[in-house]
């Protein structure tokens, strides 16, 4: 009977589905694709700020540490970034939060800090992510982090009071450049955690030496660790010729590209466009460049969001270098974030 209904709804309401409307009404529905509204856009420094959302009913909450993907419209085109969740885990309000630090000609960063009014719908993804803390806690961590890397960790203080012996290492080019510089000394003015600022602009940059003697008893601790991709292939380098390799987790906000080579052609089938890339730039930069409407997620090769089959040609993988090859009608699947044209190639979309 249901079904019937449904299907003379649909006559009814064609072109649009009955869904389309219901999702006017009630975009937060369950049943819809999970959506959430932006409530507040509350500033942290002159770059960064939270943005608090509604999940729709269908959001299945995380865990401290892990992040979401927001997809969000900027300049008419639906752009999908990733964002570590800051919130407290018993808010009242049933919201969840991510903290966006504006980046240099940052697309959607710029949008989120500086234009985004409460009341916008955003997509979303259910959390995901493996940068947690262990079911069974460590009696002593470590958390270094830099700019916007404290994201993860402050939702791991936020929501894990129980941990007992914490040093927090953060480093940001200023005091006032500290994404939540009054909480993180407030916590350390309490005795929750030990907190050493590093301000770039007077100190330098923070190194693995450094760490090593700011922090004595380091063998001691686990580590996590998040920031620039420099500071953490230095920090992965040194915990390891330590041999305390095991001991450290890293998040990376953005791929370590260690192989590059020639270009190519890229031509996107069923968009008609084509383009010529170097072979440094991932497809997805490449094509969004040139107006292409590409999806994505993550832009890092963790979420696969960016999948789309390469009906022929080579593509490099730019983190390993390893070349993947199409013949016509293969459809071989690759993540246009992480690939760069190897030669000429065709792609599905
Ligand atoms: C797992 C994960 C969690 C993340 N959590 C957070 C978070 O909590 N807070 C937060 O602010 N960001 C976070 N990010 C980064 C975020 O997803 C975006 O990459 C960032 O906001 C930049 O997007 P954009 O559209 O503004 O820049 P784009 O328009 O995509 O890029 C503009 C320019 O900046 C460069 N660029 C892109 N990303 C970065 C970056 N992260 N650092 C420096 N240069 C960059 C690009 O190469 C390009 O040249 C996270 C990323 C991942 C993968
Ligand atoms: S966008 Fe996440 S894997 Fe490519």
């Amino acid at each position: 009977m249901r079904d019937r209904v449904l299907k003379l709804a649909e006559l009814i309401t064609t072109p649009l589905l009955p869904s389309d409307y219901l999702d006017l009404v009630d975009p937060l529905r369950s049943g819809a694709d999970l959506r959430g509204r932006i409530e507040a856009v509350l500033p942290e420094t002159r770059d960064a700020a939270t943005i608090v959302i509604r999940p729709g009913r269908s959001w299945k909450g995380h865990t401290p540490g892990q992040y979401v993907r927001i997809g969000i419209d900027v300049d008419g085109v639906r752009q999908w970034r990733a964002y570590s969740l800051t919130s407290h885990l018993g808010r009242t309000d049933g919201c969840i939060a991510v903290t966006v630090k504006a980046i240099p000609d940052g697309k959607v960063s710029n949008h989120l800090v500086h234009r985004t009014k409460p009341g916008t719908i955003v997509q979303l993804d259910q959390a995901t992510g493996e940068f947690v803390l262990p079911a069974e806690r460590p009696a002593k961590a470590l958390f270094v982090t830099a700019g916007s890397g404290i994201t993860p960790v402050m939702g791991m203080l936020r929501n894990h009071r129980e941990l007992a012996d914490v040093v927090l290492v953060h480093s940001a080019p200023t005091r006032d450049d500290v994404v939540f510089g009054d909480e993180l000394r407030a916590l350390a003015a309490d005795g929750r955690i030990r907190l050493i600022e590093r301000h770039t602009d007077v100190d330098g940059m923070l190194d693995a030496a450094a760490i090593a003697e700011l922090v004595p008893d380091l063998a001691e601790r686990a580590t996590w660790a998040c920031g620039p991709v420099g500071m953490l292939e230095a920090l992965e380098a040194h915990w390891a010729a330590a041999g305390l390799g095991d001991r450290l987790y890293s998040e990376r906000f953005r791929p370590t590209v260690l192989v590059t080579g020639e270009g190519g052609t890229v031509s996107f089938t069923r968009n008609g466009t084509t383009l010529e890339a170097d072979g440094a730039t991932p497809i997805l930069d490449a094509a969004e460049e040139a107006g292409v409407l590409m999806p994505s997620g993550c832009r890092m090769g963790i979420c696969y969001g960016c999948v789309l089959p390469l009906r022929e040609g080579a593509v490099r993988d730019l983190r390993n270098g390893e070349v993947t090859t199409a013949a016509p009608g293969d459809g071989v699947l690759i993540q246009t974030c992480v690939s760069a044209a190897a030669g000429a190639c065709d792609i599905d979309h």
